[in-house]
């Protein structure tokens, strides 16, 4: 069976809780997107050669989940030539035998159109920041702002911006439990399979 489910959105708003909430409840694939963007970054040198040649253990750097980690990912997603070098494994990815969860920001609009399920997970700028400050620490007014100039960023680019397609059904975690938006979003796929 070919059934991709299409997670997008702004960072912390649940999208990786739900993904691989999904992925284990329906026995599908989960792929992080945001990981490769942020395993670019981190690899230092020219990014586009750095995602030319990503490699697993690339992936597996222990300090890929920082603030500064996600804000060098923000910004070399927005070179068109690093997102080309990424598209081939994403696609092949999302229409694999057996099923895929993937979350990022253009999954449904750019990399995975034909999905089956698109949603648009995503939650005010405050409410993402108090979630990121309560995993990270550090200064709240920070957090926000880095919130909001990554936000900025990803959705302003010109290639891929973030945004929901047309089709994507909308889950606004802002005033939800992260319980409560993983079962609308399980709702939604229980209901397209049949
Ligand atoms: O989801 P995340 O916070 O790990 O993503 C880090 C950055 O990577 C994000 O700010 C923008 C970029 N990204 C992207 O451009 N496209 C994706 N499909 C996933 C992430």
């Amino acid at each position: 069976m070919i059934f991709t489910v299409a997670i997008d959105g702004p960072a912390a708003a649940g999208k990786g809780t739900i993904s691989r909430a999904i992925a284990a409840r329906f026995g599908f694939a989960h792929l992080d997107t945001g990981l490769l963007y942020r395993a670019v970054g981190a690899k230092g040198g020219d990014p586009i050669v750095a995602a030319q040649t990503l490699s697993p253990e690339d992936l597996a750097r222990g300090d890929l989940r920082t603030l500064q980690a996600g804000q060098a990912a923000s910004r070399v997603a927005a070179i068109p030539e690093v997102r080309a070098a990424l598209v081939d494994f994403q696609r092949r990815f999302a229409r694999a035998e057996g099923g895929a969860v993937l979350d990022g920001r253009d999954i449904g609009t750019v990399i995975c159109p034909e999905a089956e399920v698109k949603l648009f997970v995503t939650a005010s700028a405050e409410v993402r920041a108090h979630r990121r400050h309560a995993e990270v620490g550090g200064d709240y007014d920070q957090v926000l702002r880095e919130v909001v100039e990554r936000d900025a960023r990803d959705a302003g680019r010109a290639d891929a911006p973030m945004r929901a397609a047309e089709d994507a059904i909308v889950i606004d975690t802002s005033d939800m439990t992260i319980d409560a938006a993983v079962a609308r979003a399980a709702e939604i796929v229980a209901a397209r399979l049949g």
